[in-house]
This record gives structure tokens, C-alpha cells and sequence, in this order.
């Protein structure tokens, strides 16, 4: 099929297999490129095929030779439909992880379930043994809870008041103002329970009851603070919520697995162009512009880049450094007084005309078809591919 990019809303709905490829082997180049890391033997990655999980999966994998054990929820191919990006990219990552002698298995289908736990426990204790890190790194709209079989959904509202700001549409590069009612008490309940700590603590308390922890295991989720001018919409909103009581959770975490001195960590990571945070209001035009000042100052950073920090230089320390919360803070670069001022001084005067000089909408735009294999430049989008792929070490739930 000649895969051509298609766009509905934020979303790409069509994914290229070779670009996806191209992207996962960059990032094992870039990792090979910095060295071997001290890291875990076997990890276990929950939101293992794009973004934050997927550039964990290989910094373990390809930086300190782990045996990775990937959990995600994606598409393969069928019909006209091509498959999503992260299931290309797990195809990708299974190949060159078998090309490397690595051992890797992805399980396909929903982590939120008690099904894909006792999966990943089966798979742990047949393989694996006992792990010794666990990622946990989805981004989710939605969550069935495993008890009660309820549905819900997360939105991405302001607490308290309306919230209104410039916005940018990245595809036509129109800048508007939103506005944002808040949400309602409800709304606020269901994203905590859709992007909260519940199901990352559901996680770690199955693997420690079926005895699938090593001695001194480490565990890390992914959280976001970002700027004042992001807050009533981010961190002060719903999102912020759900990131408050994942931030409580590792705290929950660390003492129930006292016994095996194991630890929780939350990890605060930069602002990066993802399929998650695409979808959300006010986001991409703050992100374009630090896109722009980052770049400038030569401190740009990707996942990949975050994710190889984050192993090398935190998480495996004698004493992991914190802030006063508790958290490891890989957005340092990001949040720094110099970046942050420019950013302000730029969001006043950015408007639809000024756009392409004051930011890196451009540089958005590309990252964003990026993740979905397209916008590369030496790959060639006329040629026939093959996009029913399939990895015999992939397996669908
Ligand atoms: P992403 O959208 O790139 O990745 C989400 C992953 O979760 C994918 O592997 C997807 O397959 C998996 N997933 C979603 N629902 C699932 C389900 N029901 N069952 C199994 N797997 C499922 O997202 P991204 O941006 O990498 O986010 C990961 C974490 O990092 C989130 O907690 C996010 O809040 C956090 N973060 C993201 C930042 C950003 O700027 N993108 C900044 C700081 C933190």
C-alpha cells in the first residue's frame, strides 16, 4: 500500500511502518551513541509503544541490556487501515531487539484490566523470574475499572472558573482565543481515576502478591508541572488532579514495598510533542515556543534524550536526587529562569502573523507527523509498503 499521511482533529489516523521504524532506530543510535548505563536486569514497561514508555523500553533495552517485557494497547493493520504508530514501532523494537540478542515480548491490550495482569505475571514468572523496575507510563482518555466495571473518561478542564487563553490550531497555524469551562466535581472524579495512581498501585501490589519482585526493586511514573501560563489548564485543572494523586501514590508505593526495599519514583518530564499531549487545549503553542528557545539555547530535548538521563544520571544513584516533593525533575532544562521569561515575553506577542517567526510551529508540525512515520526526510512516501505487520513476540490479548 502507498501509506499517505490523514489527519482528523489532532490525530493522524494513518501511520507509516518504515518511518515508525526509522524513528525507534534513531533512538537505539542515539542511545548507543552515549554509552552503556548502570540499569535494571528485567523491566516491565506499561505504555511501552510511544512516547515517554516507548523511549524507556529502549534505553533499558539498548543502553543497559535489560530484558524488557512491553505492555501497550494499539492497532495492527486490517483492511485499508494501516496499523497505529505504536504497534510499528514494537514491531520495529522487536526486531532489533532480537537482532541484538535482547530478550523482549510485548503483550497488545488493555493494562487498566486484571486479565493483563495475570498475563504479565504469567509471562514474568515463566521467562523472567523476578523484575527489578516497572515503568509506568500510559496516557489514557479512558479507563474500564477492573472491579466495578465502569467506564470513564478523562477531560482536560480548568477547577473553579472559566479559563480563557491563545490557543493554536498547529495544522493551519491559526491562533485563537478558548475558552475552557471548568469542569464539574464528577468530571474531576473520573479523570483522577482514568490518569491517577490507582491502577499504577494495582500494578505494584498484583506483582508483589504473586511474588514476581526482586529485592530492591524500582519503580517510576511519568507527571508534568509545566508554567504558570499552562496551570488553570494543566496542573491546576482535572490533569493536575489525577497527576496529584499519582504523585501521592508513589509515596503509597514505596512503603508497601518496604519489605523488598523497593522504591516509587515520580519523575516531572519536560513538555514534548506526543500523540497525549497534542490533545490538549493552550499545550502546542506553549510547546512551540519553547520548542524555538530551547533549540536556540541548545538544550533541546526529546524522550529519548529525557529517558536516557532520567536512567543514567537519577534513578540509579546511591540517593536519587529530589526536590522537596519528592520528585526527580527532568524538566530542569525546561523550567529554568532564562527559558521560562522568553516564553512570556513570546505568548504576549504571539498572534496567527507573528507565529512562524516567534516560534517553532514548523518544527511542531514535523515532530507531530513524525510520530506517526511521516515528514522524514530520506524516506520515500511514493513506494509501495508492506503495513500488515506482525511480530511473533507480539501477542494480542
Ligand atoms: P503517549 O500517548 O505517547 O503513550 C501512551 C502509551 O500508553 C502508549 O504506549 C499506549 O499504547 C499506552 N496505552 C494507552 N492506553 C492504554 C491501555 N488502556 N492499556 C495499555 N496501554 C495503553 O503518551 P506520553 O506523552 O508518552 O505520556 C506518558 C506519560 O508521560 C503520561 O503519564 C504523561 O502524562 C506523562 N508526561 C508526558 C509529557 C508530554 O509532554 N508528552 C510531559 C510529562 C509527562
Amino acid at each position: 500500500m502507498i501509506v499517505k499521511k490523514k489527519t482528523r482533529g489532532f490525530i493522524c489516523t494513518t501511520a507509516h511502518p518504515v518511518g515508525c521504524a526509522d524513528n525507534v532506530s534513531k533512538q537505539i543510535d542515539y542511545v548507543k551513541s552515549k554509552g552503556p548505563i548502570d540499569g535494571s536486569n528485567k523491566v516491565l514497561v506499561i505504555g511501552a509503544s510511544t512516547g515517554y514508555g516507548l523511549a524507556s523500553r529502549i534505553v533499558q533495552a539498548f543502553g543497559a541490556g535489560a530484558d524488557t517485557l512491553g505492555v501497550f494497547y494499539e492497532r495492527q493493520a486490517s483492511g485499508k487501515r494501516t496499523g497505529t504508530a505504536g504497534w510499528y514501532n514494537s514491531v520495529a523494537f522487536e526486531n532489533e531487539a532480537l537482532k541484538a540478542g535482547l530478550y523482549s515480548r510485548s503483550l497488545n491490550g488493555d493494562a487498566f484490566s486484571d486479565e493483563m495482569k495475570e498475563k504479565v505475571i504469567q509471562v514474568i514468572r515463566q521467562d523472567l523470574g523476578k523484575i527489578d523496575m516497572v515503568v509506568y507510563s500510559l496516557a489514557s482518555p479512558k479507563r474500564m475499572h477492573p472491579k466495578t466495571g465502569v467506564l470513564s473518561s478523562s477531560v482536560l478542564k480548568p477547577i473553579g472558573g472559566a479559563y480563557s487563553n491563545k490557543t493554536v490550531d498547529f495544522h493551519t497555524g491559526d491562533i485563537s482565543e478558548i475558552t475552557i469551562e471548568p469542569a464539574v466535581e464528577e468530571e474531576i472524579k473520573d479523570t483522577v481515576t482514568v490518569m491517577g495512581g490507582e491502577d499504577w498501585q494495582l500494578w505494584m501490589k498484583a506483582l508483589k502478591e504473586a511474588d514476581v519482585l526482586a529485592e530492591g526493586v524500582k519503580t517510576v511514573a511519568y507527571s508534568y508541572i509545566g508554567p504558570e501560563l499552562t496551570h488553570a489548564v494543566y496542573r491546576q485543572g482535572t490533569i493536575g488532579r489525577a497527576k496529584d494523586h499519582l504523585e501521592a501514590s508513589a509515596g503509597i508505593i514505596t512503603d508497601d514495598l518496604k519489605d523488598l526495599s523497593g522504591q516509587a519514583f515520580v519523575s516531572v518530564n519536560k513538555a514534548l510533542v506526543t500523540q497525549s499531549s497534542s490533545a490538549i487545549p493552550v499545550v502546542p503553542l506553549y510547546i512551540s515556543l519553547l520548542y524555538k528557545i530551547m533549540k536556540e539555547k541548545d538544550i533541546h530535548e526529546n524522550c529519548i534524550e529525557q529517558c536516557y538521563r532520567l536512567f543514567d544520571d537519577f534513578m540509579y544513584e546511591e540517593t536519587t536526587p529530589v526536590d522537596e516533593s519528592g520528585r526527580i525533575r527532568i524538566d530542569d532544562l525546561e523550567m529554568r529562569d532564562d527559558v521560562q521569561e522568553t516564553v512570556e515575553n513570546l505568548w504576549d506577542q504571539v498572534n496567527s502573523e507573528t507565529l512562524s517567526d516567534l516560534s517553532d510551529i514548523e518544527g511542531y508540525r514535523t515532530e507531530f507527523y513524525q510520530l506517526f512515520g511521516f515528514n522524514i526526510d530520506h524516506i520515500d512516501y511514493e513506494q509501495e509498503v508492506e503495513v500488515d505487520l506482525v511480530h511473533e513476540r507480539i501477542h494480542t490479548l
